[in-house]
């Protein structure tokens, strides 16, 4: 009880105590100038069947030697308290939270531990140690969140769910069966990607042939389906996938039939054949007449033999 004129504050009414640890209660008093303080005591106050009751801290065995009175006889009634029981503050006081609410890939994000305890706090992600409490959002650090007093950590918050929302990425294109097509084959083009929410719009392209080639719209869906693929439906092919984020497409895949191949082996035969047979009579026409030279001089004598041989007849 404080009489008229006789004052005490608390510094920090809500006290942050650790299991083991010291506390320091802050404490000041006030009165009227003309008295003068005899007597400080702590007291542990306990309600007992609806009575308060209030017994002086000497005088309970459970606080022997672990207050210390720390005032005088001035203002000052502070006490510390060694090897504290509770961690009721502790367990009540974390409080996890993501700001912002709503987080968008490429945003800033801040964790928040509340807590009354001006300690360091650190952090888990799906119960691995976080090391950055404020980061740049990506798609991988969706996940539940909790913290905890650094050297505390078994006593944790609540998880706070982060999700992560992002337009389509790694888009893709899967063709299904071997890789081998053929003219009349049936086979399906099917579209993924990574994104939240997910891709719900799907439109495939085609480019022909070249490279520059104009994209044709072929289809929607995340299936393309050929029931008979032909030499027409050959080129590269592209998927774009579609969120309410954004959008992203896939790098082309080629799309070829298998002659493609073959015929790729009859022009390079049909070469061979043209140049073996354009360049062949060349090769023997120049053989034949480097022979006819190299044979010129004892052709003459030859000759000259042949008319030796035949003048007589003359
Ligand atoms: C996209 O692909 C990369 C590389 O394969 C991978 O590391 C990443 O986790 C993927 N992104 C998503 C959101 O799945
Ligand atoms: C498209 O996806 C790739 C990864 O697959 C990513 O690097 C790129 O930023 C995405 N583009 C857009 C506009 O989201
Ligand atoms: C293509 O997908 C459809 C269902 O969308 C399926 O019935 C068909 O068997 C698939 N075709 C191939 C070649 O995988
Ligand atoms: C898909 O997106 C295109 C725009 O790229 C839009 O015109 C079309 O209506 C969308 N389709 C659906 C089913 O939402």
């Amino acid at each position: 009880t404080v009489a008229t004129g006789h004052n005490i504050t608390f510094e920090s009414p809500d006290l942050c105590a650790l299991r083991g640890s010291s506390v320091q209660f802050r404490c000041l008093y006030s009165y009227p100038e003309q008295e003068s303080v005899k007597e400080t005591a702590w007291f542990k106050g306990e309600l007992i069947n609806d009575i308060w009751k209030r017994t002086r801290l000497s005088e309970l065995p459970s606080f022997q030697d672990r207050f210390e009175y720390r005032g005088d006889l001035q203002h000052n009634c502070s006490l510390v308290l060694h090897s504290i029981h509770s961690v009721y503050l502790i367990v009540t006081g974390l409080n996890a939270s993501v700001h912002p609410k709503r987080v968008r890939a490429g945003d800033h994000v801040t964790l928040e531990c509340k807590t009354k305890c001006q300690l360091p706090v650190v952090w888990f992600k799906d119960g691995q140690t976080v090391t950055k409490s404020t980061f740049q959002a990506q798609a991988e650090d969706a996940g539940k969140y909790s913290c905890a007093i650094e050297g505390h950590e078994s006593v944790q918050s609540d998880p706070v769910v982060m999700n992560v929302w992002y337009s389509p990425l790694n888009v893709s294109v899967e063709q299904s069966g071997s890789g081998l097509l053929s003219a009349g084959s049936s086979l399906n083009l099917t579209c993924d990607s990574a994104a939240n929410p997910a891709a719900d719009n799907y439109t495939w392209y085609r480019r022909s042939a070249s490279d520059s080639g104009p994209l044709i719209q072929v289809g929607s869906g995340q299936v393309l389906s050929f029931s008979s693929f032909s030499a027409s439906d050959t080129g590269s092919y592209i998927c774009r996938a579609r969120n309410s984020l954004g959008e992203n497409v896939s790098s082309g895949v080629q799309m070829k039939l298998e002659e493609a191949n073959y015929n790729l082996f009859i022009v390079l035969g049909l070469g061979l054949t043209v140049i073996i047979l354009f360049f062949l009579p060349l090769i023997i026409i120049w053989a034949w007449r480097r022979r006819q030279c190299n044979s010129a001089a004892p052709e003459e004598n030859h000759s000259h033999d042949y008319e030796n041989f035949f003048y007589p007849k003359h």
